[in-house]
Formats: C-alpha cells, structure tokens, sequence
C-alpha cells in the first residue's frame, strides 16, 4: 500500500484560542511530518517520529519552509452565483430580483450547471479551500451537477438544491410538492455517497410559501441527521418583508422555528440583525450562525456581531463563509481579513489563531464534520492546505519583520490570497497541481 509522507511546518488546533499566548489551543511542529494512506492522516507529529512510521517506499514531499494547515473550510457560497460576483449598485432585495434571479435561471441546462460546478470547485481548491457548503439553484439538475463534480473530486461538499416556490420569477420556481420530491430524490442519490452531505436548503422564507415551509419541516423530521441551510436576518427590506408574509410570527427567527427548523445541523447565513429572543433561540436549539463578512459589507447589510455572540452567557455557534457571490471572493484569507475589520467595527479584535481556527476546526465543528476534517490528527481525512507567506514581492518584504508565528499568519490573511497557496491536497491527492497539469 502506497503512503505518502509530507514535510513542513504544521499546524492544527485542539480548540478556540482564548488568547494570541494560549499555546495549547494548538499543535504546532516546526519541521512536521503527516503520513497519509488511503486519503487518511495516519499519523501526526514531529517529523523524526511520523518517518519512523512510513516504511519504505512511501513518496515524500517537501513543502518546508511552507505551513500545512487542514484545508480550509467555507460554511455557505452559492455555486450557480459565479457570474453574479461583482454586480454593481444594488442592496440584498434589488441584487436578487436583478441579477441573481434571472443568472440562476439558466441552471435549467444541465450543462451549463456542470460546467459552472466544475469551474466552482476549481476556484474552491485553487484558494485552498476543500469543503463548502453549497447553495444549488432551484433545478435538481443544479445539485445532480455540484454532486457528481464533487464525487469526482473526492472532496467532502455539503450541498442541496434550493427550495423556493414564491416571489420570484417562474424560471427559478418549484412548488411545494416539487421542491419536496427532488430534494427526496437527491438525498437518496447522493446524501452518503463517498463524501457528499445533502442539506436540506429553504431558500428563506421569503421565497417558500408556508407550505413549502411545512415541507422543508417534513424533510428535516424525516432526516434528522442531514443539514439544514438557509438565510435569516440579513437586510431591513428582507426583515420587513418577512414579516408581512408572516404576520403571526414574533420576529424572523419564528418563521423558521415554527416549521422546525431549527438545531445543531441548521446553518443561517448573516444574522445580523437579531434580537436578544432571536439569539436565545438559536443559542438554545444549537444552530449555527454563519458570518459572511464580504458579502455583508459589498451589499452593505450591515455588522455581524462575531465577539458579542460569542461572549453571550449562552453562546451562538459560529461559521465563517465567503457567501459568492454576494461574498466577493473565493479565498477564506480574504473573507477572514474582511471579517477582521467587521469585527473592529464593532470594536472588538480577533486574533490571528481564532482566525486560523474559524476557517479550519472552527468552522468543522460549526458543520457538526469535526471528526473528519479541520484538523490534521491521525485518523481524519487528508484534507491539507500548504501555505506560502511570502508568495508576493510584498508579502516578502513583509515577512523580512515578522518573527513569529501569530505575525506569519496574520500577514498571510492580511495580503494573502490564491497565490498563497501552492499546494492542496483533498483526501491525500494533490488537486491543485492535478488542475494545473
Ligand atoms: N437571501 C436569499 N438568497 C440569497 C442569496 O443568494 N444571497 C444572499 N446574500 N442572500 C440571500
Ligand atoms: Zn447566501
């Protein structure tokens, strides 16, 4: 059996780093060895001791002086929206009406889908990133292209097709029945297939009728074991709008409760405008809150609260996501770094190994996927990401000053980006050189 065995600076976190000093929140090796076998870590550590572990034969790659990280992990991006990045002028309600709506529309063609997944996972791996979860558009085909590209590929995706039957235009329109059938089907297809994850994905409420909503219910209570992923509290329009189609409802959040939507596999993207019983509600069922820091300030929604939620005496799970493309890049650096200045908005700093740890353990944990992937510890998926601090002539100049750690990868989120990135390996394969050749 082939073993690959690879070389370099390492670093996987145990758990949140409270501070920039609090060293054992992560394991850090110097000159670090990994050893893979059948797309797993096998073993972890210094690199003297994983050698002794490899036996002949096994291949190895040198990537020192460069970091090994596990991939990087973006918790909600919209795959069909690769030709809606950087649409000018609108905010949430307008963006979708003009432009999302009618480029998702075109994921009726098969083709055009598979050709969109597959430039889509290229883009993903090229930034380093090695699991997303997706948004489909509303046709099956959309979802039956992101899974089979995904199969491909070996990579762990979380996807679904979205459901939406109201207030949009009929190219992007099931029905209550429809969007309850195809999502049946594909879960049966694909849900468990290799790596693949199904969600269960209400676009948000404005767009599901209340039937509709009732069926994205009778899914969940029907797989419980499967994500649910939607929007909540994003834009005041949405919010307003939300609540005239819903008018029993107590505030957003309720919409969603009422159907059962919420628990520990719920991912919501943005919350940002939530009230004290909107946070208890998501902090009591265990849902998760998903920051999307580009996509808020380019549609200017508004500030997600990252450190408040996290300092609550009931705490929110956190996500980090680049929501593409009302998020604005693919690269996790540049949503961290963008989220790095949300957060100061708000007053409040996040530490370059918080950071590091949202876009790897962080946002495994957030995705309930903690056991296999977001770190490097023996028995997880070989999901690595190998990082070069100084992959630009500024980025060089810079590290001539940095002397450690916590520095390197700061200027990493800071200017880095896809260049950054030279190699990524999605379950011991290296995909972005297979790309590239
Ligand atoms: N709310 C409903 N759909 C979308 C979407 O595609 N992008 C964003 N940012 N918000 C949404
Ligand atoms: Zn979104």
């Amino acid at each position: 059996m082939t073993s690959t065995l690879l070389r370099g600076r390492t670093l996987s976190f145990v758990r949140w780093p409270e501070t920039i000093d609090d060293h054992s929140a992560w394991r850090y090796e110097e000159d670090g060895g990994l050893l893979i076998r059948d797309g797993r870590i096998v073993a972890a550590g210094a690199y003297a001791q994983v050698e002794k572990q490899a036996g002949e034969g096994a291949r190895k790659i040198d990537h020192r002086p460069h970091l090994l990280l596990p991939g990087f992990i973006d918790a909600h991006a919209h795959f069909p929206q690769m030709q809606v990045i950087a649409s000018y002028g609108a905010e949430l309600l307008d963006w979708l009406n003009t432009y999302t709506f009618p480029e998702e529309t075109k994921f009726a063609n098969a083709q055009h889908g598979r050709r969109i997944a597959r430039l889509f996972l290229d883009e993903m791996v090229r930034h380093g990133t090695t699991t997303v979860a997706a948004y489909c558009s509303v046709h099956k085909a959309s979802a039956e292209a992101f899974f089979a590209e995904s199969h491909d590929r070996n990579m762990l995706n979380i996807a679904g097709k979205v459901m939406m039957d109201c207030n949009a235009p009929d190219g992007v329109l099931d029905t209550p029945q429809s969007g309850y059938d195809d999502s049946k089907a594909l879960i049966g297809e694909w849900h468990g297939k290799g790596r693949q994850h199904y969600a269960i994905t209400p676009r948000f409420a404005i767009t599901s009728s209340p039937q509709q909503m009732e069926m994205a219910g009778a899914l969940c209570r029907e797989h419980p074991d499967l994500h649910m992923q939607t929007h909540l509290s994003e834009n005041h329009a949405e919010i307003a709008f939300t609540q005239e189609l819903y008018p029993w409802s107590r505030d957003y959040t309720d919409v969603y409760e009422h159907y059962g939507l919420l628990g520990k596999k719920s991912l919501f993207g943005h919350c940002i405008h939530l009230s004290k019983r909107e946070a208890d509600a998501l902090s009591a069922t265990g849902s998760v809150a998903v920051f999307c820091p580009t996509s808020n300030l380019f549609l200017g929604s508004g500030l997600f609260d990252y450190q408040r939620f996290r300092r609550r005496e009931n705490p929110i799970r956190i996500a980090a996501a680049t929501d593409v493309g009302g998020g604005t890049n693919y690269s996790m650096l540049r949503t961290m770094d963008e989220g790095y200045k949300v957060i100061a908005l708000n007053g409040e700093k996040l530490n370059p190994f918080q950071s590091f740890w949202q876009m790897t353990r962080g946002n495994a944990e957030a995705l309930s996927v903690a056991e296999k992937i977001g770190t490097l510890d023996a028995g997880t998926d070989a999901d690595i990401v190998v990082l070069d601090a100084r992959a630009t002539p500024a980025m060089r100049l810079r590290m001539e000053t940095v002397e450690t750690l916590a520095q390197e990868l700061f200027l990493l989120q800071t200017l880095g980006d896809d260049r950054a990135v030279r190699e990524v390996y999605v379950a011991g394969r290296a995909a972005k050189t297979d790309m590239a050749t």
